[in-house]
């Protein structure tokens, strides 16, 4: 297989020299929020989103900061504090998270800390420069047995990583009234490399038609949902949440289409003109180290009530976008859609 993410970084690298704006330039003119995570696969759709809608962008991320990015290990108090009284943003969108459920059970430790003693530092300090605090959460805080959540349904995390995200969910809000948070299910989006994301990552799945079989969970319910749709609703949310203090609290945003991984592949073969038999749906419980919730659908109405939320792209197109990079003849977009 061509692996080929060339387009993907210069895109990136074109984005990113303008995130490392001098302190001059932050003193006048448009709102600054402050995107932590900004390496990460919502972080930087979240940097383009308001960079795109005029405002400044100050990125962090951890191990891949440098040299595009501020580097900034959220963990460290110390280095927190002086991130936000250098650049005083209006605006904290918190993408930063260990959110790999099996990482999580095996390095419960620093995943905890980052997770929610992180979380907790941001939502202080938020408090007290008055920066409006956006958090982002997960379906995960739900068992999933008893769907469609809604934002005041009692929550019951199965794993470590649900756990930790709902702690710091409520450390958030503790620390920070007026802060918001936004549950979002599985993400997909402008990826690095196909693994980056497991809605993605079925792209190999679905390349491997020449062995003989390929089983694929048909048990867990999900609702895959592109990144670039949630950093619209973050710059939505965030820009009414500004204008308007009863805009708080928690709020899900979800894409519509239900799908099990299964179904996810046999889309993505479709999508392409890929053979899709040798993808078999596996409808016992996979043995995955780390349990997960069957069925967490979020109701996504109170948003919507509020005329906060996007329509979300079909999974197809916006699956056929994603991964056109990663396919090994590039030039198949404009030969299909030009
Ligand atoms: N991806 C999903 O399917 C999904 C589903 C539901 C909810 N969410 C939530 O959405 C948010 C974004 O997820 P994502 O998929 O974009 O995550 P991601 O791609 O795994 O990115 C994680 C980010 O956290 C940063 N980070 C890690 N350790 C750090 C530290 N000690 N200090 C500062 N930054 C650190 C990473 O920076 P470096 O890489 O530079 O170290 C990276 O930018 C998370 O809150 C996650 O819980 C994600
Ligand atoms: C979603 O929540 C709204 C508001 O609470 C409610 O009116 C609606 O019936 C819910 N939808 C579903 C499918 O449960
Ligand atoms: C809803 O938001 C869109 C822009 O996001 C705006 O054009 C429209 O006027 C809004 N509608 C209402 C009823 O507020």
């Amino acid at each position: 297989m061509l692996l080929c993410s060339a387009s993907v970084s210069l895109h990136f690298d074109l984005l990113m020299c303008v995130l490392l704006c001098t302190q001059e330039e932050l003193l006048v003119g448009a709102p600054r929020v402050l995107v932590t995570g900004a390496t990460g696969l919502l972080g930087r759709a979240v940097c383009r989103e308001f960079h795109s809608a005029g405002w400044t962008v100050i990125g962090t991320g951890y191990r891949r900061a440098r040299p595009r990015l501020l580097r900034c290990d959220l963990t460290d108090e110390d280095a927190v504090r002086g991130l936000l009284h250098e650049y005083k943003p209006d605006v904290i969108v918190h993408c930063a998270a260990e959110r790999r459920p099996d990482v999580m059970e095996r390095h419960t430790e620093a995943a905890v800390n980052l997770n929610v003693h992180a979380t907790s530092t941001l939502a202080k300090e938020a408090a007290t420069c008055g920066a409006l605090f956006l958090y982002i959460s997960t379906d995960y805080v739900f068992d999933g047995r008893n769907p469609p959540y809604g934002e005041d349904d009692s929550p019951n995390p199965l794993n470590v990583y649900g756990r930790s995200k709902l702690e710091g969910e409520r450390e958030t809000l503790r620390h920070c009234p007026g802060a918001v948070v936004l549950r979002v299910p599985v993400l997909f989006g402008e990826v690095e490399s196909v693994t980056e994301s497991v809605v993605t990552s079925l792209y190999l799945k679905v390349q491997e038609a020449s062995e003989e079989s390929c089983t694929l969970d048909h048990v867990l319910q999900r609702f895959p949902t592109d990144a670039r749709d949630v950093a619209a609703v973050c710059r939505k949310l965030s820009e009414r949440a500004r204008q308007d203090p009863s805009i708080r609290g928690i709020f899900h945003f979800s894409g519509k289409e239900q799908m099990t991984k299964y179904e996810m592949a046999v889309a993505i073969a479709q999508a392409f003109n890929l053979p899709s038999s040798h993808l078999i749906p596996l409808t016992e419980q996979p043995a995955a180290s780390a349990l997960r919730p069957i069925n967490s659908q979020l109701n996504c109405s109170r948003l919507e009530l509020l005329n906060l939320s996007v329509e979300p792209r079909p999974f197809t197109s916006a699956i056929i976008d994603c991964l056109w990079p990663f396919t090994p003849d590039k030039r198949w977009r404009q030969t299909v859609f030009h």
